[in-house]
């Protein structure tokens, strides 16, 4: 692979901090790094791969003399600045929702759909944490047996929501030890020791975005539009990696075993699965891994062409750092930066 020159948006922040550790794991091949963030971080200092690199206010000159700018700030951010990284020429990897449902834009598991970031046109995108691990949990199944609905309930970490959430949870479960109140900013409730069935604002149909988030992506990154799905998305007081509970309904009856045999034989997945010995996936076990893991694999009782299990993933990691990764790596391996030609 080529080496490359590259910016990361937002490098001081959840996702930021384990991107920075996770192209020293991989070994990704740059030339040339520059860590941005807000005004806030300008001067800071921070490592990667043993050198000491000092963050950068991001401005509109960020962005010349770089082949891949990974954004991963806020929704606000990646509308400002990346066509302006597209402009300077840069190729963009985006973790925010802003351009996931735009046709042009790739919206990308790399295990599943590499193949659509051939027709980019500067942009691709990551999933939603939550849809990330949940189709690469489904997308296997899928393949041999299309899936025709999915009802899921999340239970996801408050990593999801950055660095002000991780601190939130610490602050309010120190205070509620000590008998204090526990005071909301992040979330519009307590989260220590709470269960909160909201994440994202409200539609008029009910869901939430986050939850409709899961319907549109799925079915765009699976090339699935009419499948059906159902999303309940809750935030629970886990520090990092998400929970799901989900139902499938597929077209043709499918065995747990014969489940568990394709799953495992997927790349990015590990089937941990095996209840007499209270053998099952768990938040805690899968932060810092990268690998989606699968469990509770069952016949759903309640439909004969039905599958229930449970899914857990570093949303971190899977769910946003090692995907961006991912991407970059498969427009390196297939010649895919930036070209003026894929502009227009
Ligand atoms: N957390 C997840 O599990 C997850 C999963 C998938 C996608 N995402 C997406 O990834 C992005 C980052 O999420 P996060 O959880 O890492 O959030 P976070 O912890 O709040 O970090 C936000 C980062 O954005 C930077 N930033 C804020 N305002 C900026 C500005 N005006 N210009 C440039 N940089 C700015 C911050 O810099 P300062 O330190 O200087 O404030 C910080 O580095 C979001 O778009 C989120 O939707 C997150």
């Amino acid at each position: 692979m080529q080496n490359c020159r590259i910016a990361v948006v937002g490098a001081t922040g959840a996702v930021g901090r384990v991107f920075l550790k996770i192209l020293e794991e991989r070994n990704f091949p740059f030339s040339d790094i520059r860590l941005l963030a807000s005004k806030r971080s300008h001067g800071k200092k921070m490592v990667v791969k043993g050198q000491e690199l000092t963050v950068e206010e991001t401005t509109r000159e960020s962005f010349r003399d770089i082949d891949i700018a990974f954004i991963s700030a806020s929704g606000a951010v990646s509308r400002l600045y990346a066509p302006i990284a597209v402009e300077a020429g840069a190729l963009v990897i985006d973790d925010s929702s802003v351009f996931r449902m735009d046709p042009r834009v790739p919206l990308v598991v790399p295990e599943i759909n590499a193949d659509d970031l051939t027709h980019h046109r500067g942009i691709a995108a990551i999933p939603n944490c939550s849809t990330t691990q949940m189709v690469m949990a489904l997308y296997p199944l899928h393949r041999v047996n299309p899936i025709k609905r999915i009802i899921v309930d999340t239970y996801q970490s408050v990593s999801g929501t950055g660095t002000a959430a991780i601190e939130e949870l610490k602050l309010q479960a120190g205070n509620i030890l000590q008998g204090a109140d526990a005071k909301a900013s992040v979330y519009p409730h307590q989260i220590a020791f709470n269960v909160l069935p909201h994440i994202d604002s409200f539609m008029d149909n009910g869901y939430t975005k986050e939850e409709w988030k899961m319907v549109e992506e799925t079915r765009k990154i699976m090339h699935a539009p009419d499948i059906a799905i159902s999303a309940t998305c809750v935030r629970v007081p886990v520090y990092t990696s998400h929970s799901e509970a989900v139902h499938i309904e597929l077209t043709d009856p499918m065995s747990p075993e014969e489940a568990r045999e394709i799953l495992s034989r997927f790349p990015g997945v590990k089937v941990v699965d095996d209840p007499s010995s209270n053998t099952y996936p768990m938040p805690w076990d899968a932060a810092g891994r990268d690998d989606v893991f699968v469990g509770r694999i069952r016949r759903d009782a309640s439909n004969p062409r039905g599958l229930a299990m449970w899914i857990v993933s570093d949303n971190l990691r899977k769910g946003a750092a090692l995907d961006a990764i991912q991407i970059a790596e498969e427009i390196l391996k297939r010649d895919l930066l930036l070209t003026p030609s894929r502009r227009r």
